[in-house]
């Protein structure tokens, strides 16, 4: 009757959502190959792994202050691995650092997690290994979400950006593989699927095995096909490379969320030339608007560096502009940090006062959360539809509207699993509250 318990393993996450991806593939395929179930106790871990991000100053202190801590606590013999975007750029530097660590496994580099586990000192950073062609054994996190990368890696030289030196050149994953991906997860009760990568309106440039090029419209086109599936979302596109095609299939085609990440960066164009982004302020705000005029009911998102290397406060103020103008649903803000690997520590000398960049931040944070009360009060009185997919302990039940909207009702666990029309009777700066329409 004796079964072998399974090993523990504990994973800690940083950075954005490939990188939740990669812990997926990390956790599915150590569960297959290596018998590991995870574990939210490090302390009774075998196997401690940090998935870590790059892409600016602060997470990196993270990953050496976390694991000088696991090292510290971890069960005796526990082994600890650094994976991810950090340990692309530092590779065996983490372990000259922290001695402790037993292998280090860059972001390019996870379809290897299952040989290296076992492999003390290994180092598997190597950016021109291609694993568009690896299917990985994939981990269910949400009954209702999938979420898959359609690209890896990123060919743009945003000179603030250490991305294109973790995660290499961009290619694209085949479309078949990823129609076939999506279509097993909504066979398995996925209504929603999101499409990861840096860029993912460049999809379809390059492919590894040298195949035709496609686009990102012709990719949409083909999983909106999928019967089942209701919703698409995508996570980022670039506002360079949002043509009027890709605008008018946004538009037009019902199952794509009305709710799109619009990376700004800066609302100055010498700031963007500077950047190497590619696009003007009035070029950003031209496909903003086209969209808006269009779709009344559309949500964006952006995100916005203050004190790039020699931004003036004229340049702060067109961002201002942009933000005044546009009235984001959500800024991810953040003061500029310089990396290593990247064009713009040549800006040194004009670099922006500590002082007067968090000045910038907490201004364009303040004058953000006035927008956004302000926008989600616009809801009060409408009755949307919502897909409750969270019973919370308090009675509530929490879903999203297909533009993004976070709605809460009183109810139980039979509206899990159902769009509803919602009357909303409330507002707070971040959610909604409504009641089921009659
Ligand atoms: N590929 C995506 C973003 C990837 S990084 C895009 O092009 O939009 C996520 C965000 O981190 C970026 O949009 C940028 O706003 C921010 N970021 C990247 N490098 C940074 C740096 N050196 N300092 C501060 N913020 C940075
Ligand atoms: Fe970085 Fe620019 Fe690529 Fe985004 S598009 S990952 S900001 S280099
Ligand atoms: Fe960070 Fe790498 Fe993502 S640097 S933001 S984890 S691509």
């Amino acid at each position: 009757m004796s079964k072998v318990e399974n090993k523990k393993l504990f994973i800690q996450t940083l950075g954005c959502q490939m990188n939740d991806t990669d812990s997926e593939h990390i956790i599915a395929e150590l569960h297959e190959h290596k018998n590991y179930d995870v574990t939210t106790v490090m302390e009774e871990a075998d196997l401690i792994i940090i998935n870590t991000c790059s892409v600016r100053e602060k997470p990196v202190q993270k990953l050496f202050s976390e694991i000088g801590q696991f090292n510290v606590k971890k069960k005796p013999g526990a082994k600890i691995g650094v994976c991810g975007c950090t340990a692309s750029h530092l590779g065996k530097d983490i372990m000259k650092r922290a001695p402790y660590v037993d292998f280090v496994v860059g972001a390019r580099n996870i379809s290897k997690i299952k040989d290296v586990v076992d492999v003390k000192g290994a180092v598997e950073i190597d950016i021109d290994h291609d694993e568009s062609t690896y299917e990985f054994a994939k981990l269910k996190t949400s009954k209702y979400r999938t979420a898959v990368n359609i690209s890896i890696g990123c060919d743009k030289q945003c000179t603030y950006c250490i991305v294109p030196a973790t995660r290499g050149d961009e290619i694209s994953i085949p479309p078949e593989m990823l129609v076939a991906q999506i279509q097993k997860d909504v066979d398995n009760g996925a209504v929603e699927v999101m499409l990861l990568g840096q860029n993912v309106n460049s999809y379809g440039r390059r492919f590894s095995d040298g195949r035709a090029k496609s686009t990102f419209t012709k990719l949409l086109q083909e999983i909106s096909k999928i019967d089942g599936l209701r919703r698409i979302r995508f996570t980022s596109p670039h506002p360079l490379h949002m043509g009027d095609e890709f605008l008018e299939e946004f538009v037009k085609n019902p199952k794509i969320s009305k709710c799109i990440h619009m990376p700004l960066q800066s609302g100055s164009t010498k700031i963007l030339k500077s950047m190497k982004r590619g696009y003007s302020k009035e070029w950003f705000l031209n496909r903003a608007k086209k969209l808006k005029d269009a779709i009344p009911e559309l949500r964006i998102t952006t995100d916005i560096i203050v004190a790039f290397p020699g931004e003036s406060d004229e340049d702060y103020q067109d961002t201002i502009d942009v933000v005044k103008e546009l009235k984001f649903d959500q800024i991810f803000n953040f003061k500029y940090s310089p990396r290593p690997n990247t064009a713009a520590l040549d800006l040194k000398d004009i670099e922006v006062d500590d002082k007067i960049a968090s000045k910038r931040l907490t201004d364009l944070i303040d004058l953000h959360k006035e927008h956004q009360s302000e926008l989600l009060a616009r809801n009060v009185g409408k009755t949307i539809e919502v897909f409750f997919e969270d019973l919370k302990s308090n009675g509530e039940v929490a879903g999203l509207s297909d533009n993004s909207l976070l709605v809460f009702v009183q109810g139980s666990d039979e509206l899990l699993g159902k769009f509803v029309n919602v009357k909303i009777i409330s507002a707070s700066r971040t959610a909604l509250k409504g009641e089921i329409a009659k």
